[in-house]
């Protein structure tokens, strides 16, 4: 079981509410045409890297795939999803068959200058 949980922040019109809570729990009553939008944890870059220690929520591969699925519920029931990641084999393979837009960022952690940079994805349904 894992109990890590996140922020999120709902709004409709002018009323903002922030929860604290599973994503699941977050888009329990999202409604046809709602738009979610996921930042959700980093999959690791590296192969060397694991997803515990790669994040200090310790975000799992399971937990990754869990997402995906919400995410597929989420596009089956009509509402408009977004998600960003790390532009990794393991984030297209979840999220095939939906749009997947690939850009350059920079990242500020690296000994080596030459490798502070990387690809990451904005995933969407629409
Ligand atoms: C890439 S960060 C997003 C940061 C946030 N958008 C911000 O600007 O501060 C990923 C977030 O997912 C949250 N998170 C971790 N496990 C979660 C879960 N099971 N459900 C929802 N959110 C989770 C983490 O707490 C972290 O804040």
């Amino acid at each position: 079981m894992n109990y890590n949980t996140g922020l999120f922040v709902k709004w409709a019109g002018g009323d903002v509410e922030i929860c604290q809570g599973d994503f699941e729990i977050a888009c329990a009553d999202v409604k046809p045409g709602d738009f979610v939008y996921f930042d959700s944890p980093y999959v690791p870059v590296s192969e060397t890297a694991s997803f515990t220690d790669y994040t200090k929520e310790g975000f799992s591969l399971e937990d990754h795939k869990r997402l995906a699925a919400l995410y597929r519920r989420l596009d089956s029931i009509g509402a408009k999803v977004m998600l960003s990641n790390h532009s990794v084999p393991l984030v297209h393979e979840l999220y095939e068959g939906f749009k997947i837009e690939e850009f350059d960022v920079r990242r500020a952690i690296n000994s080596d200058a030459s490798k502070r940079t990387g690809k990451e994805v904005i995933i969407t349904n629409y």
